[in-house]
């Protein structure tokens, strides 16, 4: 499939964008801080926090799995049986539960990966979500693919 561009000028901090590319979703989720800096707490809740086992190019093998950690470039296709997972970015949110940091929750089986699309423990899921290929044409212009 063809390569698209995904322009990131007006998303505001924490919220979501979609593009498609080769028939999926692509998700890009312009992170705050806050949200970058609840990456590292959650490691030893995720079954792979260092992404050994999920796909992702080998320049968004890190800890925020991203080229820019302040924007989420992931396939929003669950890893599981290929439901849509929902964006909860609430810390709390009430269809997830009390203790959620913010993530995405599949509501097929209860899949929940958190805002780097990592997997947690004890959930249907296998893998963390996909990262697809990207690399920035401009500080607000992101290629997929
Ligand atoms: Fe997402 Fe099963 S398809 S939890």
């Amino acid at each position: 499939g063809a390569p698209v561009n995904a322009d990131v000028s007006q998303l505001q901090p924490g919220q979501m964008l979609t593009v498609a590319w080769r028939g999926k979703p692509v998700w890009i989720v312009r992170r705050t801080p806050e949200m970058i800096n609840g990456l590292a707490p959650l490691d030893k809740e995720l079954r792979d926090p260092a992404s050994q086992q999920s796909e992702q190019p080998e320049y968004c093998k890190n800890p925020t799995r991203a080229v820019n950690s302040e924007y989420l470039v992931v396939v929003g296709v669950c890893t599981h049986l290929g439901c849509a997972p929902l964006y909860r970015p609430a810390i709390g949110s009430p269809d997830v539960g009390a203790d959620w940091q913010g993530g995405f929750f599949c509501p097929c089986h209860g899949s929940r990966f958190d805002l780097a699309g990592r997997v947690f423990q004890s959930v249907p899921a296998p893998t963390n979500l996909e990262i697809p290929p990207h690399h920035y044409l401009t500080d607000s212009l992101i290629r997929i693919g």
